[in-house]
């Protein structure tokens, strides 16, 4: 049989491992795929640069519109990321009835919809591993291995650069400018930083992994994010002597009352798989009615492991390629005539525990006042440690973990609590989720 060829649109660090890892395991992938597999043309912006790949054999151009339109070319791989041109590349291709592998998040979970309308009317595939958790087989994980069952919840670590720092300043002490920058020079960083570090990423991967959890449609705009940013030090601290770790997570949970779809720093219990995730390493838990709880686990960034992904999604639009169009696994999981628009909810009606940190004067009464105004919201407290004097202060920490409540009222009881003439400064409030 022919080899099947490939375009690479981009060489940077995913484009660069995905060649290298193709170009080393070649005799392995084609064994799996049942045909040979030759990248016979890549993208770069600059040519001059120097790559972390070998791209002897294939021919480099600076116009990546001159593969998608390249009638010899079966498989485009989109690793350039970002909206434009990816967007363009990506439906040039489709239009060309070319399949298409891309790595972008942003424009999965942004464009999706459209993207996959428009390539299920070509009869051609879209394939996007190597969007969610770098090298962790997560969307074949949810698309097929669990397709069985109803999802319940599914919570993840899954951007590596936050990851990465909140391990580097609990276990290192360093501080946060200063790993971020090493996490740019790792190539885990997105172009970008700020989207690993307000949690834009984790939202893009949320959002594709809630799609085909439970089969709705793409839709960042309704996902709440939250970064790492405001995370303290003292946060960290405090949070392990209460025997919790604060990890960065992703959240897309069925309730009785919709989704809640939602991305923010989070405590968790100390013995949970996931708060012993480190590094640049991401997990996701997934939890099924009929499997219950499931782990995966890998690394979450980075050239090779973010490879793997994309060369197995080219492996099996491969094997795909002469098979019947009606038969393949749908791109969202669920097929594109049962997509349902179940509702998402607004961060008011979330329902989580919580942890509190304020600073308050050291004086009787306060925190009878603090415990009233919760009281009356009906949020129960869980536990409180009550620190000593702020150093030459007369104000103190006061930390405190509550049982579940519904967002509305904590975010009402904050509001109360920061207008005490005893409280001063804004309540530190990271959510607090058991994973049971
Ligand atoms: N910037 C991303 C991360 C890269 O840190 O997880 C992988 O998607």
């Amino acid at each position: 049989m022919k080899p099947v060829k490939i375009g690479v649109l981009g060489l940077g660090t995913v484009g660069g491992g995905t060649v290298n890892v193709l170009k080393r395991n070649a005799l392995e992938i084609a064994r799996r795929a049942g045909r040979e597999i030759v990248i016979t043309r890549a993208s770069a912006k600059d040519l001059n640069r120097t790559r972390i790949c070998d791209t002897h054999g294939i021919a480099l151009t600076s116009d990546p519109f001159s593969i998608v339109n390249d009638p010899e070319i079966d498989i485009v791989l989109e690793l350039i990321g970002g909206l434009s041109p990816a967007k363009e590349l990506i439906l040039q291709a489709i239009a060309n009835g070319k399949h298409v592998v891309t790595a972008n998040k942003a424009l999965i979970a942004l464009h999706g919809n459209e993207i996959f309308d428009k390539a299920s009317a070509q009869g051609v595939m879209i394939a996007f591993e190597a969007a969610v958790a770098g090298g962790i087989p997560i969307i074949k994980a949810i698309r097929e291995g669990l397709s069985g069952n109803q999802i319940e919840w599914l919570a993840g670590i899954i951007n590596g650069t936050s990851n990465f720092i909140l391990t580097e300043m609990r276990d290192k002490r360093r501080n946060f400018q200063d790993v971020l920058g090493e996490a740019q020079a790792l190539g885990y960083a997105e172009a970008d930083p700020t989207f690993d570090v307000e949690g834009i990423d984790a939202g893009h991967k949320l959002t594709i992994l809630a799609s085909i959890a439970f089969g709705i449609p793409l839709q960042f705009d309704k996902v709440y994010t939250e970064g790492i940013t405001e995370i303290t030090p003292e946060d960290v601290v405090y949070a392990r002597a209460l025997g919790y770790r604060i990890k960065h997570l992703g959240i897309a949970k069925k309730t009785s009352a919709g989704i809640e779809l939602r991305v923010h720093p989070t405590l968790i219990p100390k013995e949970r798989l996931l708060a012993n995730v480190n590094g640049v390493k991401n997990a996701v838990v997934v939890n099924g009615d009929a499997v219950g709880s499931t782990l995966y686990y890998g690394a979450g960034a980075g050239a090779e492991p973010t490879a793997s992904a994309v060369v197995a999604d080219v492996v099996d639009v491969v094997r795909a390629l002469t098979g019947d169009p009606e038969n393949r696994v749908p791109h969202l999981a669920f097929q594109a005539n049962a997509i349902m628009d179940l509702p998402v909810l607004s961060s008011d009606q979330f329902i989580s525990a919580y942890y509190l940190r304020l600073t308050a004067e050291d004086k009787p009464g306060v925190l009878a006042e603090v415990t009233r105004i919760l009281a009356d919201h009906q949020i129960s407290i869980e536990a409180i440690i009550q620190k000593e004097p702020n150093h030459g202060k007369t104000t103190l920490p006061i930390i405190m973990l509550t049982q579940k409540t519904l967002e509305h009222e904590m975010n009402a009881a904050i509001s109360k609590i920061e207008q005490l003439t005893t409280i001063s400064g804004k309540v530190n409030r990271i959510r607090l989720e058991t994973l049971g």
